[in-house]
């Protein structure tokens, strides 16, 4: 039996298609919902209005289910190389051997970026934040190329352009923490993978030579895969909404780093470890942080717990976990801040305010510790959200250009402002 939705309203009756998913997720199809019945949903933060349908990425937010084109998280996190996860998002299937040796060599190939550019991030305040930078630098790559808004969905063009994107957005972050800290750029180098190029133009200078050690390089692998997509969370479907107007996939890009640098979403990382290092610092204990993210008229919140979607413990953060101990056990160190954030979990998953309200670690709250491990610095984490997300952003822009449906997002709203009223003139108000 076909499902349907009935809804009477006004004294009549009217029947919506049910829709159901691969994974039996079900929707009620509202597309005629205004031209049949004059009516409108509205839905503060879109908690209950899916945007489209979409074959990229899978989550279970009651089971801590997480599936990239139906590959599990943990599969991916253990066995693949991020650059054969971006291909699996952004092309739908894993690559061939051939297909992968491509896609590296275009990698390495298309990883500078144009010398005009290195002014920008010499001139940039030294406090500028780098995900201002990021954003700016990605838009700005998309003026040296051709222009290809005209046909930026041509196979040809976007290959190109999502390989020099996913290619350069570590080049950008890697000459951004180099200008900030003084110290000459360090070019790509065409031997090296995806992230010990990566680490390598972080971290080496012609005063200390470095050689990313396999550990950190496997770390690096594991955490951009875990962050590389997540269906229609806030960034990614800003992507999406500047993509439906047709502007480039740069502009689009460049609009979702700057969703990401929220707070309550990719931001977070960051607000984790300040609130670590802050409870490290300042003698606030763990319990005081704990009251003061429970106290309705304080606006601080727990980064790195809660989520729209997982109402259970995200998966991403279990494997990140688990990596961060290996990453220590092996490194023979310690993060004073680790026994911080364990104190700080154990204590939120037995207290009520956080069992009734299902706010377990999200993918933000281990991932600082294993970052700042590397040295990557706290204002740089947000920025490595975005090299892990990029091809999730560009899968999502890919696949709603590939759907005849899709068309310019223009959502409705509930008018609440005066209605009609005559002119004042200025010396009558
Ligand atoms: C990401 O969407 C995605 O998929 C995002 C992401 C991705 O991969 O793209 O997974 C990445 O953004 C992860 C989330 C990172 N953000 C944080 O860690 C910031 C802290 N978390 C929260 O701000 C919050 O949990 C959100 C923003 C993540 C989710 O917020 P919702 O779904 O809008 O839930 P809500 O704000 O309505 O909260 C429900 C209740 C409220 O209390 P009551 O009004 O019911 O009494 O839970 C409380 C909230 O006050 N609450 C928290 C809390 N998170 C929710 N209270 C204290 N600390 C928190 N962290």
């Amino acid at each position: 039996m076909e499902d349907k939705v009935k809804l009477s309203f006004d004294g009549k009756d009217f029947e919506f298609p049910v829709l159901k998913g691969s994974e039996n997720e079900k929707a009620f199809d509202v597309s005629e919902l205004r031209k049949k019945t004059g009516l409108v949903t509205l839905d503060y933060g879109y908690l209950n209005t899916g945007s489209t349908k979409s074959a990229i990425t899978f989550v279970d937010g009651e089971n801590g289910i997480l599936r990239y084109r139906g590959y599990a998280i943990e599969d991916l996190a253990e066995k693949a190389t991020f650059p054969e996860v971006a291909w699996l998002l952004i092309y739908g299937e894993l690559p061939t051997e051939a297909q992968l040796m491509r896609f590296r060599t275009m990698l390495t190939e298309n990883a500078l970026i144009h010398e005009n550019l290195l002014h920008f991030f010499r001139e940039m305040p030294p406090s500028a934040h780098p995900m201002g930078i990021l954003s700016s630098i990605v838009n700005a790559v998309g003026l040296f190329t051709p222009r290809f808004y005209d046909d930026d969905n041509k196979a040809d063009v976007f290959d190109l352009t999502t390989v020099g994107l996913i290619s350069k957005i570590r080049t950008i972050a890697a000459f951004t923490y180099k200008a900030s800290i003084g110290e000459p750029f360090v070019y790509p180098e065409a031997e090296r993978s995806y992230c010990s190029n990566f680490l390598n133009m972080m971290f080496s200078s012609k005063a200390k030579p470095y050689n990313p050690d396999p550990i950190m390089e496997k770390a690096l692998n594991t955490l951009l895969i875990v962050h590389a997509d997540h269906e229609q969370n806030c960034s990614t479907s800003t992507v999406r909404m500047v993509g439906s107007s047709q502007a480039s996939l740069y502009a689009s890009i460049c609009a979702g780093i700057c969703a990401l640098w929220g707070p309550l979403h990719g931001g977070a990382n960051q607000a984790v470890l300040e609130t670590l290092l802050r409870i490290q610092q300042s003698g606030m204990t763990v319990q005081q942080v704990m009251e003061k993210a429970k106290d309705k008229n304080d606006p601080f919140r727990l980064s790195g717990f809660g989520h729209r979607v997982y109402k259970s413990y995200d998966p991403r953060a279990k494997v990140l976990k688990k990596l961060m101990h290996q990453v220590f056990e092996r490194e023979h160190e310690h993060d004073p801040l680790l026994d911080i954030a364990t104190e700080l979990e154990e204590r939120a998953l037995k207290d009520d305010y956080f069992i009734e309200r299902k706010l377990y670690p999200n993918v933000d709250f281990y991932s600082g510790i294993l970052y700042r491990a590397m040295g990557i610095p706290t204002n740089m984490l947000t920025v490595m959200f975005a090299i892990g997300r990029l091809p999730g952003w560009i899968a999502h822009w890919k696949e709603m250009h590939d759907d005849p449906c899709s068309k310019i997002n223009r959502p409705r709203q509930i008018y609440t402002g005066e209605v009609l009223r005559p002119w004042v003139d200025r010396k009558d108000r």
